[in-house]
C-alpha cells in the first residue's frame, strides 16, 4: 500500500475519534488528525520530564548542603531541574495547541543517594539517554501516524537539545574523572559556579 493511502487511511482513523474526545465534557474544536495514541505517550512523557526535575531537584539540594558545598554543582543540577520543568511545560503547551488533554500522574520517588559529583553525572546520563531514546520514539509514532507537524516539534524542540546535552554531560563526566585530588574538585565546581555567576549577570 502506498504511503499516501497509508497516511490517508491514519488521518481518517484520527477524524473519526473525534466524536468520543472529551469524556463528557467539552470537546476541542480545533482537534486535528491528533491520535489518542499520541496524546497518551504525550502525557506519559510529561511524568517522565517531571521525574527528570524531582531527580535533578534532589541532587541539588545535596550539592548545596555544607556538608558538601559545592555551589557549582549545586547551581548545574537546579539549572537542569528548571530545563526539565520547562520540557514538561513545553508538552502540555502543545497538547493544548493540538486540542489535546494532559494526564497528570503520580511522579515517581528518587533514591536519597549520597551524591558525588562523578555518581550524579552518571545518574544525569543514564536518564538523558532513557530520555532520547524515548524522544526518538515518539518522533517513530508521529511517522506511524502522519503527524508532521507533531515529527517536527519533537526534533526542532528537543531532539538536538539532547544530543547536544548529552555531550556536555559526557565531557564533564571524563573533567571528573580526570580530577585527582579535594582541589581538583574545588577547582572544577569553581569554574562552574564562575559560569553561573556571568550568566547571572548578563541576564
Ligand atoms: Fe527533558
Amino acid at each position: 500500500m502506498s504511503r499516501k493511502l497509508l497516511c490517508a487511511r491514519a488521518v481518517l482513523a484520527n477524524a473519526s475519534k473525534l466524536v468520543s474526545f472529551g469524556s463528557g465534557s467539552r470537546e476541542s474544536s480545533i482537534r486535528l488528525n491528533f491520535s489518542e495514541e499520541i496524546e497518551e505517550s504525550i502525557s506519559d512523557q510529561i511524568s517522565k520530564e517531571l521525574t527528570a526535575a524531582y531527580t535533578y531537584f534532589a541532587i541539588s539540594s545535596v550539592f548545596g548542603n555544607d556538608t558538601q558545598a559545592l555551589p557549582g554543582f549545586h547551581w548545574l543540577f537546579d539549572e537542569f531541574a528548571k530545563e526539565e520543568l520547562g520540557h514538561a511545560k513545553l508538552w502540555v503547551d502543545y497538547l493544548n495547541i493540538r486540542g489535546g488533554k494532559a494526564k497528570f500522574k503520580t511522579v515517581e520517588c528518587v533514591e536519597n543517594e549520597d551524591w558525588t559529583p562523578l555518581k550524579a553525572v552518571e545518574k544525569a546520563i543514564k536518564m538523558e539517554k532513557a530520555m532520547t531514546w524515548d524522544l526518538e520514539k515518539l518522533r517513530d509514532l508521529a511517522d506511524k501516524h502522519c503527524d508532521y507537524h507533531f515529527g517536527k516539534f519533537v526534533e526542532d524542540d528537543f531532539l538536538t537539545e539532547q544530543y547536544d546535552g548529552l555531550k556536555k554531560l559526557g565531557d564533564l563526566k571524563t573533567q571528573i574523572e580526570r580530577v585527582d585530588d579535594s582541589f581538583g574538585l574545588y577547582m572544577l565546581d569553581y569554574n562552574i559556579f564562575k559560569k553561573y555567576k556571568k550568566k547571572e549577570k548578563d541576564e
